[in-house]
């Protein structure tokens, strides 16, 4: 499409942010010749920090989300054959962690409005052999954890929240983190607390956070000799740097969720207004939203047929970033072709239907002013226009 006429110059606040906080942190940590947890305090400091703010009692770092799932799930107990139900739309690491314990990931779709997981899917998908529920906060916002909790008691199912872009995220005036009986968060770069790569389980339960420390720590247990290993588990440790990076990242967490919760409520009332927008709906019970995604569905027909691809890249070209998200449901993804068809169902119309409508906002674009949000709005408005010429 031929480029639309002034476009956004300033560009939004880039990502991730840094101040002197992160530089003298490095510093301290590089001079302190303590560089890994085992010598040094940082990693221990910035547990206990994380699962105070979440209102947790343990939390373990990882170095990445993804190991943080598998550790929790380890824990747990999931075992090769059972059976752990997951959205199918979701980032791979969620099912890929099921798998990779030797259980079955059983894909289920999402509500349309919320694109968080269906609770009536999951009842449907329940089997003699089914262990574990992962709800996962999809764009920062927590699922319908009432109903998915009447559902794990009636089944004595596990419940794992993935809460890997929800920090600082509240259900009911809950923090994310203890809703269920473990949770993981992810701290890649591009999430809204970040170290580059990195994780952390928390949970209430002492026996789960002990059996998840030592796991990460090649089987040790605190206060036994250094080569006694009693489970089996690799070297999945953050180092100082990570947490010292992190410690200085918490202090921001909750400014920007306030932030962007507040740029996100005027966009929302904004874009409600344009006709083939449509804003995802958010749960009321969900008392605070870090927007790790904003989220709207495009609906083709009022842009003149104009292909949600073509509209993103318009979008981009006006200055604003965006993209479509996961191209299929993780049903149909290569990497899980014969895992388990006979389990999941064939069609996950909600998960499909996502996948084509969804225009993703990335968290960062919520934390200018109003000036910033009115951008967005006036891009989108702009397109539709040029498309109805
Ligand atoms: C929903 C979800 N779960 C798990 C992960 C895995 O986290 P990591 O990238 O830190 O391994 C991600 C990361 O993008 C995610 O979005």
């Amino acid at each position: 499409m031929k480029h639309l006429t002034s476009k956004k110059t300033k560009i939004f606040s880039s990502w991730p942010v840094y101040d002197k906080l992160e530089q003298k942190a490095l510093d301290d940590t590089l001079k302190s010749n303590k560089w890994g947890c085992i010598d040094g305090n940082k990693v221990n400091e910035f547990e206990k920090k994380f699962a105070k703010f979440h209102d947790a009692k343990f939390g373990i770092c990882v170095n990445s989300g993804t190991k943080a799932l598998e550790i929790a799930l380890k824990a747990l107990g999931i075992k090769p054959g059972d059976e752990v139900i997951v959205p199918a739309y979701t980032f791979i690491a969620t099912a890929y962690a099921v798998a990779e314990v030797g259980a079955i990931p059983v894909f289920v779709d999402i509500y349309g409005n919320s694109y968080n997981i269906s609770p009536l899917e999951i009842e449907k998908a329940i089997t003699k052999r089914t262990k574990a529920i992962i709800p996962v906060y999809f764009g920062g916002m927590p699922a319908d954890m009432d109903n998915i909790l009447k559902i794990a008691k009636k089944h004595h199912l596990a419940v794992l929240e993935d809460a890997a872009q929800a920090h600082g995220a509240e259900y009911k005036g809950k923090k994310a983190g203890t809703i269920g009986d473990i949770s993981i968060f992810s701290f890649q770069s591009s999430k809204n607390m970040t170290c580059g790569e990195g994780g952390i389980i928390l949970t209430n339960n002492e026996t789960l956070a002990k059996k998840c420390k030592s796991i990460v720590n090649c089987g040790r247990k605190e206060g036994e000799p250094w080569y006694m290993h009693y489970t089996l588990g690799g070297n999945s440790r953050l180092t100082e740097f990570q947490a010292a990076i992190l410690l200085a990242q918490l202090t921001r967490v909750k400014k920007h969720n306030e932030i962007r919760e507040k740029n996100a409520k005027l966009l929302t009332g904004k874009l409600k207004q344009i006709k083939g927008i449509e804003p995802i709906t958010r749960d009321k019970n969900v008392t605070i939203h870090p927007y790790h995604l904003y989220i709207f569905k495009y609906k083709s027909k009022y842009f003149k047929g104009m292909p949600r691809d073509e509209f993103i890249k318009t979008l981009n070209e006006e200055g604003i970033p965006a993209s479509g998200g996961y191209i299929m449901p993780l049903t149909r993804q290569p990497a899980f072709r014969g895992l388990n068809r006979k389990l999941s169902p064939k069609v996950l119309p909600e998960s499909e239907k996502a996948c084509k409508e969804a225009v993703w906002l990335p968290h960062y674009v919520l934390l200018g002013n109003k000036k910033d949000v009115e951008d967005i709005v006036v891009a989108i408005k702009k397109i539709q226009q040029y498309c109805n010429i």
